[in-house]
């Protein structure tokens, strides 16, 4: 299988971080929880590369939507899973998404694809096959953050650092309608309904950390990914000043 990755740009690692380590950073948790945020400032600290599992499914779904195709038809879109070529690019700087080479790293955070993404992302050949490309990245990086909903669970059992971060609901809904510009009401609303629909595909494995950032802001995220990471490498954690 194609392996889709590639890292743009040096990431950049100082001699003390977790780069060539092999270390996979499994970071789960539902939408609006602040994953890829936390997850790229903690693959840019660590000096590892950064893997947006979510990215493949909406590259899948902007392609289903701009052929025409009825996303409710999972048979079609099953028969349909593999046939977009979908890279991503894994420097945390700089993440991007291209569906057939063409840059959509935009086009895939519309409203139209984030209503339509879970109903792709349940149909099993769909996950079946990105779950194998992800996989194929995750072993072809020389370290890695990977965030999604189903890494520590099944796409990287093994990964020695899992975290599950939540937040409350209404906070999440809040961040993502700040961040979009939508209206809160119907952002929390739509995202009501994908927690629903994304919840067969979800998990949390049982040695996840469990993260709560309802009241922590970006850094004090980074912050306890970052520590966990190093502790299980090995890495002293670097002196931060207290405030
Ligand atoms: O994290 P996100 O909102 O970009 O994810 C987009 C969709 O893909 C969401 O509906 C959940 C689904 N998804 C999944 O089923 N498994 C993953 N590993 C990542 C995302």
């Amino acid at each position: 299988m194609k392996t889709s990755a590639s890292l743009d740009s040096d990431t950049g690692g100082e001699s003390d971080t977790a780069s060539e380590s092999g270390l996979v950073v499994a970071v789960d948790g539902p939408s609006g929880a602040g994953k890829s945020s936390a997850s790229r400032g903690a693959a840019i600290a660590l000096g590892l590369r950064y893997l947006d599992t979510g990215s493949m499914y909406r590259a899948l779904t902007w392609w289903l939507l701009d052929q025409g195709v009825d996303v409710s038809d999972a048979a079609a879109v099953a028969r349909l899973a593999a046939e977009p070529v979908i890279e991503v690019g894994t420097d945390p700087r700089a993440p991007w998404t291209r569906v057939n080479g063409a840059d959509v790293s935009a086009a895939i955070r519309t409203r139209e694809v984030t209503g339509a993404v879970s109903a792709v992302a349940t149909v099993p050949q769909v996950r079946a096959h990105l779950i194998g490309q992800q996989r194929d990245i995750i072993a072809n990086a020389p370290g890695i953050v990977a965030e999604g909903r189903d890494i520590g669970t099944v796409v990287a059992p093994e990964a020695p650092v899992k975290v599950f971060l939540t937040a409350e609901s209404a906070a999440r809904a809040g961040r993502r309608a700040a961040e979009a510009n939508w209206s809160a009401v119907s952002t929390r609303h739509d995202q009501d309904r994908r927690d629903r629909l994304d919840a067969p595909q979800s998990g949390q494995a049982a040695d996840a950390v469990e993260i709560d950032s309802t009241r922590l802001d970006l850094d004090q995220v980074v912050e306890v990914i970052v520590r966990l990471a190093r502790e299980y490498a090995g890495l002293p954690h670097p002196h931060r000043p207290t405030r």
